[in-house]
């Protein structure tokens, strides 16, 4: 397995590649294809996905 993260400005961090994505409860997140975004702003309303949130919610990072 390997995977590539990439932190976007402003934005979520990008996760390509092989992976598996484990939520904290233990259990495997179905992801499909081989690119996940994961929110980093905390105004997902589809945690731990982004969902376009932090474009408008002013987040900076
Ligand atoms: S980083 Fe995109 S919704 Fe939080």
């Amino acid at each position: 397995m390997s995977a590539e993260f990439t932190i976007i400005k402003n934005g979520p961090v990008k996760i390509t590649g092989k992976f598996v994505l484990t939520g904290s409860d233990g259990k495997h997140l179905s992801v499909e294809g081989e690119e996940v975004h994961l929110c980093r702003c905390g105004g997902s309303k589809n945690k731990p996905f982004c969902d376009g949130s932090h474009q408008s919610n002013g987040f900076k990072g």
